[in-house]
């Protein structure tokens, strides 16, 4: 008797939004850049969304030279209005939505003492309810469009494991809730919502903050992980990419810590400061 071994469809007919697509260095790799790369290289289309065009617009570039579709599409996502023309302008381009990588984030250091009123406010919106916003309008679409779809939330192992950033874990772990909370919503709208957790990840978010990073600091991020290394924007990419794919048809609601097991020790406490970047 022979079995029916699943197939891999890749991704091809499907249409993808990466919110926060772009990288604050031509030739840097953060998150949402690499899950844009990596969702066009498995032949989704895809709409690179940021509110620097010129960023998405390299991110764009990048996706043509290897063969890639994608469009570069500029927009604010802390205004409704904005997230609402980005569901429109994927739709009238490849006239459906299967796919929403909520990767916009911003970060904050302090405890609840140190830190203003006006940065929880900041850091609220920015990180919370723009996921909040993009779905609202991503998910009617992708019913609508696609009969359903799939929805990766960018939290942080900052939501796992505080450290020195109380605002930034707050909002993390309020994506994680409004993960599973959408999961269960819109399971039967055929959608899946997962998030992804990073740890301490390369990308030029971290190594453009004030001075840059100190080889040192980077020694630290490596020191956290039981594998000995520093994650880089396609560890994330590729962890995107897989939640959207049919591989994880029976996933929904999870969070995907993808850390090099950083969580699984217990922080030194003279690295603190430098890994708890994120
Ligand atoms: N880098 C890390 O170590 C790390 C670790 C854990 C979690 N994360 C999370 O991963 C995500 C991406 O991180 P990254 O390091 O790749 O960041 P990044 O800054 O390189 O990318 C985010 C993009 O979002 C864009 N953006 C910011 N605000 C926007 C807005 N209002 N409207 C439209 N676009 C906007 C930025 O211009 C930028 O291009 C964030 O949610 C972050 O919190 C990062």
């Amino acid at each position: 008797m022979s079995i029916q071994i699943p197939d891999d469809p890749g991704l091809s007919n499907k249409v993808a939004i990466v919110a926060g697509g772009g990288a604050a260095d031509p030739n840097g790799i953060g998150n949402g850049r690499a899950a844009s790369i990596l969702l066009a290289n498995a032949g989704a289309k895809v709409l690179v969304v940021d509110n620097e065009l010129a960023l998405a617009q390299r991110t764009v570039e990048l996706i043509n030279q290897a063969g890639g579709t994608a469009e570069a599409h500029s927009g604010d996502l802390t205004k409704p209005a904005e997230c609402k023309r980005m569901v429109e302008a994927a739709v009238d381009r490849w006239g459906r939505l299967d796919f929403l990588d909520n990767n916009i984030g911003i970060s904050s250091k302090g405890t609840v003492v140190d830190e203003s009123q006006e940065t929880w406010q900041r850091m609220m919106q920015v990180n919370v309810e723009v996921m909040f916003l993009t779905a609202k309008h991503a998910i009617p679409a992708m019913i609508k469009t696609a009969g359903g779809g799939a929805i990766v939330n960018i939290s942080s192992i900052s939501a796992l494991r505080p450290r020195g950033l109380t605002i930034y874990t707050t909002t993390k772990a309020a994506v994680i809730g409004l993960t599973q909370a959408m999961a269960v919503d819109h399971g039967k709208d055929g959608i899946r919502v997962n998030c992804v957790a990073p740890g301490p990840v390369y990308t030029p978010m971290v190594y453009h903050r004030g001075n840059g990073m100190e080889p040192s600091a980077r020694d630290a991020r490596r020191k956290a992980s039981v594998l000995g290394l520093e994650g880089t924007g396609w560890d994330i990419g590729h962890a995107v990419r897989f939640l959207m794919s049919d591989h994880a048809r029976y996933i929904t609601g999870q969070v995907l810590v993808v850390d090099g097991g950083v969580t699984l020790q217990a922080p030194e406490r003279e690295s603190r400061t430098e890994e708890g970047s994120h």
